[in-house]
């Protein structure tokens, strides 16, 4: 582990929104227990673009699914904007996670037979909260991920990439503190996934935090700073000062037209 880059990390005095302390999880299934985090130590400035890599097993997902307030830790504390949700009961935790958390699967998770607009609204219509400008959020939502024409669709009318611009537009149309994307990119082809990255960029660049795991590296190296994990633990951090940026390796790839010539 690279301390001083850690150091150089805490120093930076920006708007900690992610603040784990020693957080660990240990799945029991009858006798036995599988720790899945061992002591996680993570803070996340409000605007960052930060990717998570690690192997298979390494405590991705369960990390981010606590981040996510999906689950809690079995010890240690969160604070998700300076409230610690590792001791909120299952209701409160789905009140904080509808709010403040935007999620985005690999396989998209849309409701087949729900059109696109529909798909998009589904967390307002589970938001307790009465949501002002409802329709304006919506417009908003499918215009940022540039899916206007779309929105009568239905998934098995999309595209993998247009599916995944209606799971990023959902993700977004509650205005949440965090992006959550576990591998986005895993079912698209590159130019597909790059068009993705290309829209998570510009989310960041309009101050958007957001928290991406994947598995390839070149997707990583869009980001701002790439976690490693292994074991449960956090084995490496990464400051990446150049971060790939998406709008200008889609002008060098080749056009899904020109593929289908060269066949
Ligand atoms: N609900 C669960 N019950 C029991 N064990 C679990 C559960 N969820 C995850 N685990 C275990 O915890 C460990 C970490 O799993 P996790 O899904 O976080 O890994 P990951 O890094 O996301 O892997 P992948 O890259 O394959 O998605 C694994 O050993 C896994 O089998
Ligand atoms: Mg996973």
């Amino acid at each position: 582990m690279n301390n001083n880059f850690n150091k150089s990390l805490d120093t930076k005095k920006q708007n900690i929104i992610i603040d784990t302390a020693n957080i660990t999880k240990t799945y029991k299934i009858g006798d036995i227990e599988i720790k899945a985090l061992r002591g996680i130590n993570l803070k996340i400035s409000e605007g960052e673009f930060v990717s998570i890599m690690g192997p298979s097993g390494s405590g991705k997902s369960t990390l981010m699914n606590i981040i996510g307030c999906l689950d809690i830790p079995t010890s240690g504390d969160y604070f998700l904007e300076n409230i610690d949700v590792s001791k909120l009961n299952d209701n409160q935790l789905a009140d904080i996670r509808n709010k403040k958390v935007g999620f985005v699967f690999q396989t998209f998770n849309l409701l087949a037979r729900a059109n696109a607009v529909h798909n998009i609204e589904l967390p307002l219509i589970y938001s307790k909260d009465k949501i002002r400008n409802k329709d304006k959020n919506i417009r908003a939502a499918i215009k940022s991920v540039g899916l206007t024409g779309w929105e009568k669709h239905r998934p098995s009318e999309l595209s993998g990439g247009e599916r995944q611009r209606v799971a990023i537009a959902r993700s977004l149309v509650n205005d949440p503190t965090i992006i959550l994307a576990d591998e986005p990119t895993g079912n698209l082809d590159s130019v597909t996934g790059e068009e993705i990255m290309a829209i998570f960029q510009k989310l960041n660049k309009k101050g958007k935090t957001i928290l991406l795991i994947t598995h390839e590296l070149s997707v990583a190296q869009h980001t701002q700073r790439i976690i490693y994990l292994r074991d449960g633990i956090i084995s490496n951090q990464e400051k990446i000062e150049n971060p790939t940026d998406a709008e200008e390796r889609l002008k060098q790839m080749p056009k899904l037209e020109d593929k289908m010539n060269s066949l």
